[in-house]
Formats: C-alpha cells, sequence, structure tokens
C-alpha cells in the first residue's frame, strides 16, 4: 500500500489543468454495452475506479482500445456472465451495469456493490425504477439476479430520491425499451447530462436534459459515436479550495464554472479572491477567509464529494463553520484525521462543528475514502511540517497521480511504496 509524504508550507503558483470527469467515465464507459458498434472516448480520465470498471467491461467480452488521447472500446461480442465480486466490490458504480445487461440479454446477475465505506448506500431506488419496466429481481448468495420476460417496457417512473446512479442506471435501461419512459424526479448532476449526450449521439432519443424530468422514446438500435467527456467538477474544487487554503495565486484550467456554482458562492462568501472566466478560476490570495454554515445536498446544491475538502479549508478559517451531511449518513471519517493534524471539529448526528482559526501541523493520518483522503491531502499541504498519508489507494481511485500534478505547481508531495 503507498502513501504519501507531504512537505507543507510550500508556495505553490502557475496553472493546472483539471482532468475528465470520473463520475461521468463511469456510465458513459457502462453504456458502450448497449451497442454493437464502438464508441470512442476522448478526455477520460486515467484513475482506478475507470480502470477497474475497464477491467470489469472486458470481463463481459468489451474489446478496448486505449491510448493517451482516446479509448475506444466495441461490445459487438459480448457474454453475459455474472459479473466479478473481487471487482464489483471495489465500486459500487459496478451496479450501472444493470441496466444495460437487462436491455442486451434480457437478463443479468451482478454481486451486490461495495465502493467507500459512507454508509449503507442500499440500491433499492434502481432495483424499484427497473421493475416499473418489466424486470422481476431476486437476491441470492450476495447477487442480484435480474430477468425480464421479453423486452423491458417504458414506463412512467417516480424516484423517492434524485439518485445519481439510479437516474444513470434507468435512462440506460430505457434507451432501447420499448415505447415512452418518463423518469420524474431524476437527479441533475452535470455527469447526467453528460451521459444522456453521449448516449444522443449514439442514436438515442432523450428529451429533458439537465432536468428532473427526463423523457425517453426507445429505439430499435444504436450507431458508432464519439464523445468527449466533460472536466471533472469535484477535482477542479478541490484545487480552487487548496488555492484558498495555501493563499496561493492559481489558475486552474479546463473547468466548467457553470458546474461549480454553489462552491463559487460559498467560497465568495468567506471571502475568497475568485475571477471565474469562461473555462477557468483564477484564485489569487485574500485577506480574510472567515466560516460559514454549509449544507450538502443533490445538484445544483452543494457537492456532498466537496465537503471534506470544504472542512479543511473551514479548519484554518476565522470563527466558527458548520457542515449538515443531508446525502451520505457516516461521511464525516475525515474529521477524526484531520482533527489528528491540528484541527477542532466535532460531529454531533449529521451534522459537524468546525472551530475555526487552528493551524495544521503535520502528522501520520490515515485515509478512509476518497474525498476523505484528499482533504488531508489539502490539510498536509497547508500544515507545518511533513504530513505522511497512509493508503493512498483511495485517493487513486479519483484524483490521475496527484504528486505529479500537484508538483506542477510547486507542491512537494513523494510517494512512497510500501
Ligand atoms: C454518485 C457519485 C458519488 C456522489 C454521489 C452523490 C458516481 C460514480 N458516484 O454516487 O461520487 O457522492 O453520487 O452525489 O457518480 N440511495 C438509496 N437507494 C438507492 C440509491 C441511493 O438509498 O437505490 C441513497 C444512497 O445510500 C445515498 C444517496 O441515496 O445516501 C445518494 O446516492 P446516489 O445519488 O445514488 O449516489 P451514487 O450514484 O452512488
Amino acid at each position: 500500500m503507498d502513501k504519501l509524504i507531504i512537505q507543507g508550507k510550500e508556495i505553490l503558483k502557475g496553472t493546472i489543468n483539471v482532468h475528465g470527469a470520473k463520475n461521468s467515465s463511469l456510465p458513459i464507459l457502462v453504456s458502450s454495452l448497449l451497442s454493437e458498434e464502438s464508441l470512442s472516448l476522448f478526455n477520460v480520465p486515467n484513475v482506478d475506479d475507470v480502470n477497474n470498471m475497464i477491467t470489469l467491461l472486458k470481463c463481459f467480452g468489451a474489446k478496448i482500445r486505449k491510448n493517451k488521447k482516446q479509448l475506444s472500446i466495441n461490445c459487438k461480442n459480448l457474454k453475459n456472465i455474472s459479473a466479478d465480486y473481487d471487482i464489483v466490490r471495489k465500486m459500487r458504480a459496478s451496479i450501472l451495469i444493470l441496466g444495460p445487461l437487462l436491455s442486451r440479454f434480457g437478463n443479468a446477475k451482478i454481486s451486490l456493490p461495495g465502493g467507500c465505506a459512507i454508509g449503507t448506500r442500499p440500491i433499492d431506488i434502481h432495483l424499484k425504477g427497473l421493475e416499473k419496466l418489466g424486470v422481476k429481481f431476486e437476491i441470492a448468495n450476495g447477487f442480484v439476479i435480474g430477468n425480464i420476460s421479453n423486452k423491458l417496457v417504458g414506463n412512467k417512473i417516480k424516484l423517492p430520491f434524485p439518485s445519481v446512479g439510479a437516474t444513470e442506471n434507468l435512462i440506460m435501461a430505457s434507451v432501447m425499451a420499448k415505447g415512452e419512459t418518463l423518469i420524474e424526479g431524476a437527479a441533475r448532476e452535470p455527469e447526467i447530462e453528460d451521459l444522456c449526450k453521449c448516449l444522443i449521439s449514439m442514436g438515442a432519443n432523450i428529451d429533458g436534459l439537465g432536468t428532473n424530468k427526463i423523457s425517453i422514446q426507445g429505439v430499435e438500435n444504436l450507431r458508432k459515436a464519439r464523445h468527449r467527456i466533460i472536466s471533472d467538477r469535484i477535482v477542479a474544487g478541490t484545487f480552487i479550495i487548496l488555492a484558498v487554503m495555501t493563499n496561493n495565486k492559481l489558475e486552474i484550467k479546463n473547468v466548467n464554472p457553470q458546474h461549480l456554482v454553489s462552491l463559487i458562492k460559498i467560497l465568495l462568501k468567506m471571502g475568497a479572491n475568485l475571477k471565474t472566466l469562461s473555462k477557468s478560476i483564477i484564485v489569487y490570495p485574500s485577506k480574510k477567509i472567515n466560516g460559514t454554515k454549509v449544507k450538502t445536498g443533490p445538484y445544483p446544491n452543494f457537492p456532498t464529494d466537496l465537503q471534506a475538502q470544504l472542512m479543511s479549508l473551514m479548519s484554518i478559517s476565522n470563527g466558527k463553520s458548520q457542515i449538515k451531511e443531508t446525502i451520505f449518513e457516516n461521511r464525516f471519517m475525515h474529521v477524526s484525521e484531520l482533527n489528528r493534524l491540528g484541527a477542532n471539529i466535532k460531529v454531533n448526528k449529521d451534522t459537524a462543528y468546525i472551530h475555526g482559526n487552528q493551524t495544521f501541523k503535520g502528522a501520520q493520518v490515515m485515509a478512509s475514502d476518497l474525498r476523505a483522503s484528499v482533504s488531508l491531502v489539502l490539510a498536509g499541504l497547508s500544515a507545518e511540517g511533513k504530513t505522511i498519508l497512509n493508503r493512498v489507494y483511495h485517493l487513486d481511485r479519483g484524483y490521475e497521480k496527484i504528486e505529479e500534478y500537484l508538483g506542477h505547481i510547486g507542491a512537494k508531495i513523494k510517494r512512497k511504496k510500501t
């Protein structure tokens, strides 16, 4: 297991390019299962979750060619096997293959998924939605097994909560279902719009992109297509928070600022000095950063995936802050580790109370999930002395070689194999 050795208080400067979105790439890679024709993708990030998804799709017979610029995937000759536990347990997004496999084969068997240890994360919304399209499910021996009698049939589906994964699964299942599907209460995350755009270029008929009411007219088959993945708004947000924390001037490039409105609003309220351009955000040093109150929520509200990073900033801001986490239970595992570095945070149920004005001081810490790990990297870079971050594999799931990325702007981070 690798560890990172982070030297704090280095001056960071220059520009940093944000890579493609992991959370777009995963469903878009999966969408290739629907088609017998090739899909060429650009701006796919080289992160472990994406590489795991590629391994999973290869198990089903997908032919994948990849170079630095482009990834081509062809699913003409697929075999419908039961999805392997060893891959599925690593990544909750594996459940996304359920809809496309049912659409293609009429049956599917997938090991119940794993992923980050953040709450119970059930899949009931996925299953209930797919049942509306005619699927019968049973759960046996740790597998979810789905069958349809003939073809998926479009229907009206009302989601009880705007689950990102369930919305994506249902969109993919409906693209070639018979007739019309209407998904109400759908999630509106930009990655879902990106998936819809890719499916449309493959020949799907989808309306209501970016809204909570998505309608899909089933089509007979899909065609060859090319698609460029959007940039990763969570990675961009992480680097913006880093620049504010270290009080350096940094330009974060290859960003869609429209996807970061909730973060920008909060940072401006806290006193950050930001300039928003069409495809980049420049962070300038600021006089004083003050604490504030934030609540996470489904897009366009503040993303739970930036909660840990913002908490790191709040720990060294002036005065008190609060973060209420409404998406996941148990998503405060970074708190004890931030406290080891000198933060003063207390948690009561779904709310973290952050007493600001603290100074981070380097220590040994442990990564517990993807976003928790990066909040510790941010703390380490603004700390006095050296921080050692253990269990870096969590970080590698969603950030391309962070030590090299941040090394370009002056960060001193070394990876040590243990
Ligand atoms: C996606 C993102 C993840 C992000 C999350 C919320 C990907 C690959 N991952 O995860 O980075 O943190 O959205 O923005 O895109 N739930 C149920 N039943 C279900 C499905 C979900 O109760 O069937 C609950 C979950 O336990 C969780 C909440 O709904 O508490 C949100 O989950 P969901 O929106 O589905 O997140 P993911 O798609 O897993």
